[in-house]
């Protein structure tokens, strides 16, 4: 089964495509391309003799500092105007190639292959780079999308119980997020960190068409696609504070679980919407799949944590900004000011979280 539609941006509408066995068809070495990818798939991408940079997918990767020797060595290369680049990895991969693609001899076309649950359902589309500067996590980027996204289904084979539990984390959040009947067309398909290939295909359709309106409606984050960011602000806290040994996904769908518990101190009330309970539910039950979990949060310093949390470039000088779910159950963007009383609600959110998903200590 094969999927296809297109985005509207603002530097021209790109198109998607959802299918098995794509890369071959898209790789062609007497063509002027530049593979930029994970290096666990370089060694085959070498064989082909096309120009490959591979790179080790971590944090560190997609730091500022690592950036010019890319570059340098995309010049080295001999790439020019004309080449394009083709990126093939997760949201790391990602995250580099829409950076250097979009500065680069000031702009190549680029085409994407995303290889993680995460990247297939939600990061691939949208168009922006995230990249690392010293301790900050994500502190600067662009919107530069690609002119092709293909998702080649076949990659979710190799991937690990975190990974596929870390995708569905964004997928869930995402669906919840839409205003359609997506969320209930999630919980039908109830995935698992275990379910075939065609049911995460269904589930990457869902994510990617549901994506789609909040990036089309306002593609450059300021409005209705900040609800995006659902889970992100405790979970990025949460994520630096590992040391990124907790996957995005994984931090995301923690930070979702500390909204609802925030949003229960601000008013949402004991009784939570039908909705939000399902929300809730599914994350516990995505979740409790990884056992390497309550390790992961064992790790973690609350100073750290809070360190992390208060330097989110969300936030405004006097305020946190959080997404959390309104007493109707759909999300609205909280301002709390940074007193002392609302970072006890937050602590205690935190705390909540963390005893519930096993914390040791
Ligand atoms: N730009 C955006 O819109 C956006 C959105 C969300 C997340 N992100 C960023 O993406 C990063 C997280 O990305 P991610 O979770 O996609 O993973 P990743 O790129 O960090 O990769 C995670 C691990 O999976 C491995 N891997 C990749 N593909 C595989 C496959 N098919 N089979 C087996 N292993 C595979 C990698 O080698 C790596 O070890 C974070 O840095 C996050 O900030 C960016």
């Amino acid at each position: 089964m094969s999927e296809c539609f297109s985005i509207t941006a603002a530097t021209g509408s790109y198109s998607v495509e959802i299918s098995e066995d794509i890369l071959t068809s898209k790789l062609d070495s007497t063509k002027d391309q530049l593979i930029i990818c994970d290096e666990m798939f370089a060694p085959t991408l070498r064989d082909n003799e096309s120009r490959v940079i591979g790179i080790v997918a971590n944090e560190a990767a997609k730091s500022i500092d690592r950036m010019s020797s890319i570059i340098e060595n995309m010049r080295q290369m001999g790439v020019n105007r004309n080449t394009e680049i083709v990126a093939i990895g997760g949201g790391v991969i990602q995250d580099i190639a829409t950076f250097v693609a979009s500065v680069y001899m000031r702009g190549l076309k680029w085409a994407y292959f995303p290889t993680t649950l995460l990247g297939m359902v939600d990061s691939c589309i949208g168009g922006k780079s995230s990249i690392n500067v010293g301790k900050y996590k994500n502190l600067i980027g662009n919107f530069y999308p690609p002119h092709n996204v293909l998702v080649d289904i076949r990659y979710v084979e190799t991937l690990s119980v975190e990974q596929r539990v870390s995708g569905l984390c964004e997928a869930i959040k995402i669906c919840f997020a839409g205003r359609s009947d997506s969320f209930e067309r999630y919980l039908e398909l109830s995935p698992s960190a275990t379910a075939s290939t065609d049911v995460l295909q269904k589930v990457i359709y869902l994510g990617l068409s549901t994506k789609r309106w909040f990036i089309e409606t306002d593609e450059h984050d300021q409005k209705e696609r900040q609800l995006l960011n659902f889970g992100h602000t405790f979970g990025h806290a949460m994520e630096s504070a590992s040391k990124f040994s907790l996957p995005h996904g994984i931090a995301v769908g923690l930070g979702m679980l500390t909204a609802i518990e925030c949003a229960k101190s601000l008013g949402l009330g004991a009784d939570m919407p039908q909705r939000v309970s399902s929300l809730r539910h599914g994350v516990i039950k995505l979740l409790t799949e990884v056992p390497e979990l309550p390790t992961w949060l064992n790790d973690i310093s609350v100073d750290e944590l809070k360190d992390a949390f208060f330097s989110d470039k969300k936030h405004t000088e006097r305020e946190f900004i959080v997404v959390v779910p309104g007493a109707d159950g759909y999300l609205v963007r909280q301002k709390m000011d940074k007193g002392d009383k609302n970072w006890a609600i937050i602590l205690r959110a935190l705390g909540t979280v963390f005893v519930s998903a096993g914390r040791l200590a």
